[in-house]
């Protein structure tokens, strides 16, 4: 069991620090008031109206809020309030942009009603009867974005009946709205939360707890009683929260001990309070560049007029799309492009990671690559460009002329005929060394040398070889 009053404490503290420290502006913000059309009779349908109202913020109730009146008039005087928040979340440079500027940071609020939670990890906090007169007042619950697109903050604000003076009793912020990251690393999810000490609800214990949502797919994460000092059970695993942090600070991070692909998607971070809560949802997603290969490689020497295929595979990357292409560089040390090939389909592995190729017919007579150079496959990634390269060389010489191949029968015919002679003579004179008969074949070479001009050809030498070895 934990004693809440550290938090009470704890909250005294910062509320002090920031009283002090914070030199910062808080701002005049414009928000959507959105609220369900009444008289519909609680359908779902969802109907819902918008008004413009606007906010003066502030960090405690003596102070006026730095920004000056706002210009705009289209906003109804009804809808002007004053929202004191002493834990200074609203007061952040992000939700106080330069005045004129164009870019304006979000802002929605809508009325809430404070009931108790039948969750199995929040019901303990409404055992006790607590002051319900409490209860009896208006509750906004409002949530604001910042500019940066990183911040994010929700509070939960109370106004005695009628009045239009709102006081922030609950707030949670999150550092980290839209958070990439490197498939097999730790990941950290940002939401801390605040607690007005001077509620009575502060002394009741919290709970919290976070879920994971994607299109069709949700599921609870993780869940914990502030108050039992109790985890929910649950099937996720590689997934904390850092408990002193959390009783001491308010930190209610979670920490993905390793980020999968089925990792992507958004998480909300839940803070109850009895009677209330306030959420922050986040994004999350893995981004893994490929992996590339070529194959194959290294390349066969091409002659020219020659087609070769080659493949380039990417491998292992989140999420799709992914582009390939092709390069060429030539021995100018100039690039041209090669296109991009024949795209496979991709494929998922187990991981949840892709896969996918890119064919390339290289027609070494259409294209002129000269005598070779560096064929790379370019593979372009929301994670980052990736290259792999292998060496083209085109041999030098048109395919060999019809003297050439009669030669190289005749060649082979005679060298034929000279193992024959050899391998008989050897039979007939017991051991001779292996070193011997290399000699042999050797000195033949030399003779044929002697005789061909031809032999200057490589590839004739080759050819020669490989039915030296063949009739043996
Ligand atoms: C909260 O905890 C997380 C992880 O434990 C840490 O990365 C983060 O900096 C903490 N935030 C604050 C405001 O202390």
């Amino acid at each position: 069991m934990t004693d809440f009053s550290t938090i009470y404490k704890l909250s005294i503290i910062a509320f002090i620090g920031f009283i002090q420290g914070c030199s910062c502006t808080c701002p005049v913000m414009e928000c959507w008031f959105v609220q369900e059309k009444p008289g519909r009779g609680g359908g779902l349908t969802g109907a819902t109206t918008q008004e413009k109202s606007l906010l003066h913020i502030r960090t405690d109730k003596q102070s006026e809020a730095a920004g000056s009146q706002s210009d705009a008039t289209d906003i109804d005087p009804s809808r002007v309030y004053a929202v004191t928040d002493p834990s200074a979340n609203l007061c952040h440079a992000s939700l106080n942009p330069p005045r004129g500027s164009i870019q304006k940071p979000q802002c929605e609020i809508n009325p809430f009603l404070p009931q108790p939670s039948s969750l199995k990890w929040v019901a303990s906090l409404t055992e006790s009867a607590l002051s319900p007169v409490y209860l009896q007042a208006d509750w906004f619950s409002a949530s604001f974005q910042g500019l940066d697109q990183q911040l994010g903050v929700s509070t939960i604000s109370r106004a005695p009946t009628g009045t239009k003076e709102h006081h922030v009793i609950l707030s949670i912020t999150s550092r980290t709205m839209s958070v990439k990251s490197r498939l097999g690393e730790p990941v950290t999810l940002d939401c801390n939360f605040w607690v007005d000490p001077s509620t009575p609800l502060s002394a009741s214990g919290f709970a919290v707890e976070w879920r994971y949502q994607t299109r069709g797919d949700g599921r609870l994460i993780l869940a914990y009683d502030g108050k039992l000092d109790r985890l929910a059970d649950t099937h996720e695993t590689g997934a904390f929260l850092d408990f002193e942090a959390l009783h001491e600070r308010g930190n209610a991070s979670l920490v993905l001990e390793e980020a999968k692909v089925r990792h992507s998607g958004t998480y909300i971070c839940t803070i109850y309070l009895p009677y209330l809560l306030a959420q922050v949802a986040m994004e999350l997603e893995i981004v893994e560049p490929p992996s590339l290969s070529i194959h194959p490689s290294p390349l066969p020497l091409a002659v020219p007029g020659q087609t070769l295929n080659l493949q380039c595979e990417a491998s292992g990357f989140a999420p799709l799309p992914l582009e390939m292409s092709w390069e060429f560089k030539g021995a100018d040390g100039k690039s041209r492009s090669l296109g991009s090939g024949r795209m496979s389909g991709h494929r998922q592995a187990w991981d949840g990671t892709y896969s996918q190729s890119s064919r390339l017919e290289l027609d070494t007579s259409k294209l002129d690559l000269g005598r070779g150079g560096e064929v790379t496959c370019v593979a372009a990634h929301a994670g980052g460009t990736r290259r792999a390269s292998v060496t083209l060389n085109v041999i030098g010489f048109s395919s060999p002329s019809i003297e050439d191949s009669m030669a190289m029968v005749g060649v082979a015919l005679v060298l034929y005929g000279l193992i024959k002679f050899v391998s008989w003579s050897f039979t007939g004179s017991g051991r001779k060394t292996v070193f011997c008969y290399l000699n042999k074949i050797k000195s033949s070479f030399t003779f044929l040398f002697a005789a061909n001009s031809n032999f200057q050809n490589p590839l004739v030498i080759l050819i020669f070889l490989f039915s030296a070895f063949r009739v043996k």
